[in-house]
């Protein structure tokens, strides 16, 4: 009867420890899927983008003819096909990606100097951070840090913030949620010079918007109007968003992603509690479609016929991955499935191009100013670049 007993435990046990591997391995096979199945496409669809670009330009969408628009490193785009290309050449290894990378990257270098924009974190992060951290190349260290004190000069003590735009008639001193992707750059040039200065900038940036940009149910709005002498709000609005009490689809990532890169580097509570009330209200919101890739405004009157934003997703995608390291389990394991969701999403036929498709862009379907008629239902880089970061966040993660 033991003998019996001990073998029949031994057996159950060996069965556990099967069941246990073989889901395991199919999930990590899953993942592994998404994953080669999205970063081969884009070396495809790379090359035909790489080549048909004239020199010192990169592409960032279609045109309404379906032409490609290239565009100059002072467009605030400019910093994502070289970084998409970084990614590739992190996912594939291969010299010929890290040369391309490097091709697209160098026209930027003197956004370095360049002051009339808070996009320098976009532009020369996505460039030149992806391309300090694959290559260690000290000659990027040095740019990225120019860069941060270049955007350093654009934050008022007054307001306690970095203004967004230098034009526009109907404000101020305006300040958009989505100048929050701009402080990575001051917190990486605070670890890469030891100058402390950049990232108290990014924190005092991040302390004055969230008290201004966020409303009680932790949606945000677009811009905010400061007065420039004492540092008062004027106005709560929006400029891309569909009205000024309408959530955007992409300014709630923007936030998302940029409360979680601020608990990244300071560790501090309140960040993070920050990025995690903005993901349940991203994430619980009804008008989410069943596949993850929201309407481009979250009240925007057309739903369920408004155009999706791919963009706004994988910006989402990307930061629900790194914020899952910074809770409990059971949330953790929220974010990871939302993630997943949106990845497998993307990387379906309806999102993802087929091979020569779209001119050599990865995803279909984002918005990019839908109030200005522009870039509607369109490939955009950034959707690209975001979806192959998130990606790689994942292949981390399945390991
Ligand atoms: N202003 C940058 C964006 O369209 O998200």
């Amino acid at each position: 009867m033991y003998k019996s007993l001990k073998a029949y435990k031994f057996f159950i046990n060996a069965v556990l420890v099967f069941l246990l591997f073989s889901c395991k391995n199919s999930d990590s096979s899953t993942s592994e899927n998404i994953v080669n199945k999205v970063f081969s496409r884009a070396e495809k669809q790379f090359e035909i983008l790489a080549a048909s670009s004239p020199e010192g330009m990169s592409p960032r969408t279609l045109n309404p003819d379906g032409s490609v628009h290239y565009i100059k490193p002072k467009d605030w785009c400019s910093g994502f096909f070289p970084g998409s290309l970084w990614y590739l050449y992190d996912y594939k290894q291969n010299d010929s990606w890290k040369n391309k990378a490097t091709l697209f990257t160098e026209p930027l270098e003197n956004i370095k100097d360049y002051n009339k924009t808070h996009d320098l974190g976009f532009m020369m992060y996505c460039s030149y951070g992806n391309a300090y951290r694959s290559t260690q190349n000290e000659s990027y260290k040095d740019i990225i840090i120019q860069s941060a004190e270049t955007l350093s000069k654009r934050f008022s003590p007054q307001v306690q913030a970095i203004k967004s735009w230098d034009w526009g008639k109907d404000w101020q001193y305006p300040v958009i949620i989505d100048n929050m992707m701009n402080l990575e750059l001051l917190f990486e040039a605070t670890e890469l010079s030891g100058n402390s200065k950049y990232a108290d900038i990014a924190v005092a940036h991040a302390n004055t918007t969230m008290k201004s940009h966020f409303r009680d149910d932790y949606s945000s709005y677009h811009l905010v109007d400061f007065d420039s002498i004492t540092g008062k709000i004027i106005k709560q609005r929006t400029f891309q968003g569909y009205s000024d009490s309408s959530a955007w689809a992409r300014g709630q990532a923007w936030g998302l992603y940029g409360y979680t890169l601020c608990y990244r580097y300071t560790k501090d509570a309140k960040y993070l509690l920050q990025a995690n009330k903005i993901a349940q209200y991203y994430m619980n919101h009804p008008s989410i479609p069943e596949d993850k890739i929201p309407y481009w405004d979250f009240h925007s009157p057309d739903i369920p016929n408004a155009p999706r934003d791919v963009s706004a997703a994988a910006v989402v995608a990307s930061a629900l991955l790194e914020l899952q390291q910074y809770v409990q389990e059971d949330v953790s394991k929220e974010y990871m499935q939302y993630a997943e969701g949106i990845l497998e999403s993307l990387a379906s036929d309806v999102y993802l191009a087929k091979e020569g498709e779209i001119q050599g862009f990865l995803l279909k379907h984002s918005t990019g100013f839908f109030n200005k008629n522009s870039e509607i239902d369109v490939p955009l880089n950034y959707a690209d670049y975001y979806a192959l970061e998130a990606l790689l966040r994942y292949h981390k993660i399945k390991g």
